[in-house]
Protein backbone atom coordinates (compact mmCIF):
# COMPACT_ATOMS: atom_id res chain seq x y z
CA UNK A 1 0.00 0.00 0.00
CA UNK A 2 1.28 3.68 -0.46
CA UNK A 3 1.29 5.35 2.64
CA UNK A 4 3.01 8.40 3.62
CA UNK A 5 4.36 8.24 7.73
CA UNK A 6 1.29 5.82 8.17
CA UNK A 7 -1.46 8.74 7.20
CA UNK A 8 -3.74 7.07 4.34
CA UNK A 9 -5.99 9.03 1.97
CA UNK A 10 -9.07 7.46 1.29
CA UNK A 11 -12.52 7.67 0.36
CA UNK A 12 -15.95 6.71 2.44
CA UNK A 13 -19.38 6.36 0.58
CA UNK A 14 -22.43 7.26 2.78
CA UNK A 15 -20.02 8.79 5.12
CA UNK A 16 -23.00 11.47 6.09
CA UNK A 17 -24.80 9.59 8.65
CA UNK A 18 -24.54 6.08 10.70
CA UNK A 19 -21.59 3.72 10.42
CA UNK A 20 -19.88 5.26 7.38
CA UNK A 21 -20.02 8.67 9.99
CA UNK A 22 -18.48 6.36 12.74
CA UNK A 23 -15.60 5.55 9.77
CA UNK A 24 -15.13 8.62 9.24
CA UNK A 25 -14.78 9.69 12.51
CA UNK A 26 -12.44 7.44 13.86
CA UNK A 27 -10.19 7.18 10.69
CA UNK A 28 -10.02 11.24 11.06
CA UNK A 29 -8.52 10.65 14.70
CA UNK A 30 -6.21 8.17 13.36
CA UNK A 31 -5.03 11.04 11.27
CA UNK A 32 -5.85 9.57 8.08
CA UNK A 33 -7.91 11.90 5.24
CA UNK A 34 -11.00 11.33 3.69
CA UNK A 35 -13.46 12.02 1.02
CA UNK A 36 -17.23 11.75 2.39
CA UNK A 37 -19.22 10.64 -0.33
CA UNK A 38 -22.40 11.33 0.16
CA UNK A 39 -26.30 11.51 -1.75
CA UNK A 40 -26.70 14.26 0.83
CA UNK A 41 -24.41 16.93 1.29
CA UNK A 42 -25.66 19.36 3.97
CA UNK A 43 -24.58 16.59 7.06
CA UNK A 44 -21.69 15.89 5.00
CA UNK A 45 -19.99 19.38 4.80
CA UNK A 46 -21.39 20.12 8.55
CA UNK A 47 -19.04 16.91 9.14
CA UNK A 48 -16.43 18.29 6.87
CA UNK A 49 -16.43 21.32 8.82
CA UNK A 50 -16.10 20.10 12.42
CA UNK A 51 -13.04 17.73 11.41
CA UNK A 52 -11.15 20.20 9.35
CA UNK A 53 -9.20 19.91 6.73
CA UNK A 54 -8.44 16.04 6.57
CA UNK A 55 -11.65 15.91 5.30
CA UNK A 56 -13.19 17.06 2.05
CA UNK A 57 -17.13 16.58 1.85
CA UNK A 58 -18.34 15.85 -2.17
CA UNK A 59 -21.72 15.02 -3.35
CA UNK A 60 -22.27 11.37 -5.07
CA UNK A 61 -24.43 9.07 -5.78
CA UNK A 62 -23.20 5.52 -5.86
CA UNK A 63 -25.57 4.42 -8.15
CA UNK A 64 -24.18 7.14 -10.43
CA UNK A 65 -20.87 5.62 -12.79
CA UNK A 66 -19.78 9.25 -13.25
CA UNK A 67 -20.38 9.76 -9.49
CA UNK A 68 -18.02 7.08 -8.61
CA UNK A 69 -15.47 8.35 -11.00
CA UNK A 70 -15.76 12.03 -10.11
CA UNK A 71 -15.64 10.88 -6.12
CA UNK A 72 -12.26 9.45 -6.92
CA UNK A 73 -11.09 11.90 -9.20
CA UNK A 74 -11.76 14.47 -6.59
CA UNK A 75 -9.78 12.77 -3.88
CA UNK A 76 -7.05 12.47 -6.20
CA UNK A 77 -6.71 16.05 -7.12
CA UNK A 78 -7.65 17.03 -3.76
CA UNK A 79 -5.48 14.82 -1.50
CA UNK A 80 -3.09 13.37 -3.95
CA UNK A 81 -3.94 9.55 -4.17
CA UNK A 82 -6.41 7.08 -2.95
CA UNK A 83 -4.98 4.22 -0.70
CA UNK A 84 -8.18 3.04 0.84
CA UNK A 85 -11.88 3.08 0.07
CA UNK A 86 -14.76 2.35 2.39
CA UNK A 87 -18.09 1.30 0.45
CA UNK A 88 -20.71 1.81 3.11
CA UNK A 89 -23.57 3.85 1.52
CA UNK A 90 -26.67 1.53 1.42
CA UNK A 91 -30.27 1.33 2.09
CA UNK A 92 -32.92 -1.10 3.42
CA UNK A 93 -36.25 -2.27 2.57
CA UNK A 94 -39.06 -0.21 3.11
CA UNK A 95 -41.38 -2.76 3.99
CA UNK A 96 -41.07 -6.38 5.45
CA UNK A 97 -42.68 -8.22 2.07
CA UNK A 98 -42.22 -11.90 0.86
CA UNK A 99 -40.38 -12.36 -2.33
CA UNK A 100 -43.43 -12.38 -4.74
CA UNK A 101 -44.20 -8.85 -3.14
CA UNK A 102 -41.30 -6.64 -3.15
CA UNK A 103 -42.02 -5.87 -6.90
CA UNK A 104 -39.25 -5.28 -9.50
CA UNK A 105 -39.36 -1.44 -8.86
CA UNK A 106 -38.78 -1.71 -4.98
CA UNK A 107 -36.29 -4.79 -5.81
CA UNK A 108 -34.36 -2.74 -8.57
CA UNK A 109 -33.65 0.31 -6.11
CA UNK A 110 -32.46 -1.71 -3.21
CA UNK A 111 -29.86 -4.20 -5.74
CA UNK A 112 -28.73 0.01 -7.41
CA UNK A 113 -27.67 1.08 -4.62
CA UNK A 114 -26.92 -1.88 -2.77
CA UNK A 115 -24.89 -4.04 -5.00
CA UNK A 116 -24.55 -1.74 -8.10
CA UNK A 117 -23.11 1.05 -5.95
CA UNK A 118 -20.26 -1.40 -4.60
CA UNK A 119 -19.74 -2.68 -7.92
CA UNK A 120 -19.23 1.20 -9.65
CA UNK A 121 -17.27 2.06 -6.36
CA UNK A 122 -15.24 -1.01 -6.39
CA UNK A 123 -14.39 -0.36 -10.03
CA UNK A 124 -13.13 3.55 -9.85
CA UNK A 125 -11.67 2.89 -6.87
CA UNK A 126 -9.77 0.27 -8.36
CA UNK A 127 -8.53 1.36 -11.52
CA UNK A 128 -6.89 4.33 -9.75
CA UNK A 129 -5.29 2.34 -7.30
CA UNK A 130 -4.11 0.20 -9.64
CA UNK A 131 -2.26 2.83 -11.45
CA UNK A 132 -0.56 3.85 -7.91
CA UNK A 133 0.89 0.21 -7.10
CA UNK A 134 -2.16 -0.80 -4.66
CA UNK A 135 -4.66 0.09 -2.07
CA UNK A 136 -7.14 -1.70 0.05
CA UNK A 137 -11.21 -1.76 -0.45
CA UNK A 138 -13.66 -2.52 2.20
CA UNK A 139 -17.26 -2.97 1.36
CA UNK A 140 -19.92 -3.21 3.92
CA UNK A 141 -21.97 -5.72 3.59
CA UNK A 142 -24.30 -7.74 6.74
CA UNK A 143 -24.90 -10.35 8.48
CA UNK A 144 -27.62 -10.46 5.55
CA UNK A 145 -24.53 -11.06 3.17
CA UNK A 146 -24.08 -14.69 4.97
CA UNK A 147 -27.63 -15.93 6.22
CA UNK A 148 -31.43 -14.48 5.65
CA UNK A 149 -34.28 -13.24 7.71
CA UNK A 150 -37.61 -13.88 6.67
CA UNK A 151 -39.64 -10.65 4.82
CA UNK A 152 -35.84 -8.84 3.43
CA UNK A 153 -35.15 -10.67 0.36
CA UNK A 154 -33.79 -7.71 -1.83
CA UNK A 155 -31.61 -6.59 1.27
CA UNK A 156 -30.73 -10.41 1.90
CA UNK A 157 -29.72 -10.46 -1.87
CA UNK A 158 -27.76 -7.57 -2.30
CA UNK A 159 -25.89 -8.15 0.45
CA UNK A 160 -24.81 -12.04 -0.17
CA UNK A 161 -24.08 -10.44 -3.78
CA UNK A 162 -21.17 -7.69 -1.46
CA UNK A 163 -19.89 -10.78 -0.23
CA UNK A 164 -19.06 -12.14 -3.79
CA UNK A 165 -18.69 -9.20 -5.51
CA UNK A 166 -15.54 -8.97 -2.48
CA UNK A 167 -14.16 -12.19 -3.22
CA UNK A 168 -14.25 -12.09 -6.91
CA UNK A 169 -12.55 -8.25 -6.92
CA UNK A 170 -9.96 -10.15 -4.50
CA UNK A 171 -8.62 -12.36 -7.13
CA UNK A 172 -9.16 -9.45 -9.81
CA UNK A 173 -7.07 -7.00 -8.12
CA UNK A 174 -3.87 -9.36 -5.68
CA UNK A 175 -1.74 -8.83 -8.67
CA UNK A 176 -2.37 -4.95 -8.57
CA UNK A 177 -1.49 -4.95 -4.39
CA UNK A 178 -5.40 -4.29 -3.98
CA UNK A 179 -6.64 -5.69 -0.88
CA UNK A 180 -11.10 -6.08 -0.78
CA UNK A 181 -12.75 -7.34 1.69
CA UNK A 182 -16.12 -7.23 3.53
CA UNK A 183 -17.28 -6.12 6.99
CA UNK A 184 -20.54 -7.87 8.31
CA UNK A 185 -22.01 -6.05 10.86
CA UNK A 186 -24.82 -7.15 12.89
CA UNK A 187 -27.80 -4.81 14.06
CA UNK A 188 -25.64 -1.64 14.50
CA UNK A 189 -27.76 1.43 16.55
CA UNK A 190 -28.07 4.30 13.58
CA UNK A 191 -30.80 6.37 12.02
CA UNK A 192 -31.36 3.39 8.78
CA UNK A 193 -31.84 0.97 12.06
CA UNK A 194 -33.48 3.96 14.85
CA UNK A 195 -36.30 4.46 12.03
CA UNK A 196 -36.98 0.94 11.46
CA UNK A 197 -37.80 0.09 15.22
CA UNK A 198 -39.26 3.12 16.19
CA UNK A 199 -42.65 2.19 15.70
CA UNK A 200 -42.30 -1.01 17.04
CA UNK A 201 -42.83 -2.03 20.99
CA UNK A 202 -40.31 -2.54 23.15
CA UNK A 203 -40.85 -6.24 22.95
CA UNK A 204 -39.54 -6.18 18.79
CA UNK A 205 -36.27 -4.13 19.66
CA UNK A 206 -35.89 -6.96 23.01
CA UNK A 207 -36.04 -9.80 19.97
CA UNK A 208 -33.59 -8.16 17.72
CA UNK A 209 -30.96 -7.56 20.52
CA UNK A 210 -31.40 -10.90 21.29
CA UNK A 211 -30.27 -12.27 17.92
CA UNK A 212 -26.88 -11.19 18.77
CA UNK A 213 -25.61 -13.59 21.46
CA UNK A 214 -23.77 -10.98 22.95
CA UNK A 215 -27.47 -9.58 24.36
CA UNK A 216 -26.92 -6.31 22.45
CA UNK A 217 -27.39 -4.17 19.34
CA UNK A 218 -23.74 -2.57 18.29
CA UNK A 219 -22.59 1.07 18.07
CA UNK A 220 -20.95 2.12 14.97
CA UNK A 221 -17.97 2.52 16.59
CA UNK A 222 -17.59 -0.95 17.02
CA UNK A 223 -17.99 -1.14 13.04
CA UNK A 224 -15.54 1.17 12.63
CA UNK A 225 -12.58 0.17 14.62
CA UNK A 226 -12.97 -3.21 12.39
CA UNK A 227 -12.61 -0.67 9.43
CA UNK A 228 -9.78 1.01 10.67
CA UNK A 229 -7.64 -2.38 11.25
CA UNK A 230 -9.13 -3.59 7.82
CA UNK A 231 -7.54 -0.64 5.93
CA UNK A 232 -4.60 -0.17 7.80
CA UNK A 233 -1.11 -2.24 7.00
CA UNK A 234 -1.84 -4.12 10.36
CA UNK A 235 -4.26 -6.32 7.91
CA UNK A 236 -1.61 -6.43 4.97
CA UNK A 237 -2.32 -10.51 4.47
CA UNK A 238 -6.15 -10.31 4.88
CA UNK A 239 -8.08 -10.14 0.68
CA UNK A 240 -10.79 -11.84 -0.06
CA UNK A 241 -12.52 -11.74 3.74
CA UNK A 242 -16.02 -11.50 5.11
CA UNK A 243 -15.20 -10.53 8.56
CA UNK A 244 -18.68 -10.57 11.17
CA UNK A 245 -18.37 -8.09 13.69
CA UNK A 246 -22.23 -9.43 14.77
CA UNK A 247 -21.94 -10.20 18.35
CA UNK A 248 -22.26 -14.25 17.41
CA UNK A 249 -25.29 -13.78 15.41
CA UNK A 250 -23.88 -15.49 12.23
CA UNK A 251 -21.92 -18.32 15.06
CA UNK A 252 -24.88 -19.68 16.23
N1 LIG B 1 -27.66 -0.26 10.74
C1 LIG B 1 -27.58 -1.57 10.69
O1 LIG B 1 -28.15 -2.28 11.54
C2 LIG B 1 -26.77 -2.24 9.61
C3 LIG B 1 -26.47 -3.59 9.78
C4 LIG B 1 -25.70 -4.24 8.81
C5 LIG B 1 -25.25 -3.55 7.69
N2 LIG B 1 -25.58 -2.23 7.56
C6 LIG B 1 -25.09 -1.56 6.36
O2 LIG B 1 -24.24 -0.50 6.74
C7 LIG B 1 -24.29 0.54 5.77
C8 LIG B 1 -24.59 1.86 6.44
O3 LIG B 1 -25.84 1.75 7.10
P1 LIG B 1 -26.31 2.76 8.24
O4 LIG B 1 -27.14 1.98 9.16
O5 LIG B 1 -25.16 3.54 8.74
O6 LIG B 1 -27.30 3.67 7.37
P2 LIG B 1 -27.67 5.23 7.42
O7 LIG B 1 -29.00 5.33 6.75
O8 LIG B 1 -27.48 5.81 8.78
O9 LIG B 1 -26.56 5.87 6.47
C9 LIG B 1 -26.49 5.55 5.11
C10 LIG B 1 -25.77 6.68 4.40
O10 LIG B 1 -25.68 6.30 3.01
C11 LIG B 1 -26.07 7.41 2.21
N3 LIG B 1 -26.61 6.93 0.94
C12 LIG B 1 -27.76 6.25 0.74
N4 LIG B 1 -27.92 6.03 -0.58
C13 LIG B 1 -26.85 6.57 -1.21
C14 LIG B 1 -26.45 6.68 -2.56
N5 LIG B 1 -27.20 6.19 -3.57
N6 LIG B 1 -25.28 7.29 -2.84
C15 LIG B 1 -24.50 7.82 -1.85
N7 LIG B 1 -24.84 7.77 -0.54
C16 LIG B 1 -26.00 7.15 -0.23
C17 LIG B 1 -27.12 8.14 3.04
O11 LIG B 1 -27.28 9.50 2.61
C18 LIG B 1 -26.54 8.02 4.45
O12 LIG B 1 -25.66 9.08 4.73
C19 LIG B 1 -25.33 0.11 4.74
O13 LIG B 1 -24.70 -0.50 3.65
C20 LIG B 1 -26.16 -0.91 5.51
O14 LIG B 1 -26.80 -1.83 4.67
C21 LIG B 1 -26.31 -1.56 8.49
Amino acid sequence: MVSLDGQLIGVVTGGASGIGEACVRRLAELGHSIVIADYTLEHAQQLADELGDCVLAVQADVTSEQDCLRMVQRTVEHFGRLDFAVNNAGTGNRDSSLIGDIGLEEWRRIMAVNLDGVFLSVSAEAKQMKKSGGGSIVNISSVMGVVATRGAGAYVASKHGVVGLTKAAALDYAPAKIRVNAIGPGYVETPMLVGRLADQPAEVRHEVEGRHPIGRIAKSDEIADAVAYMVSPAASFITGAYLPVDGGYTAK
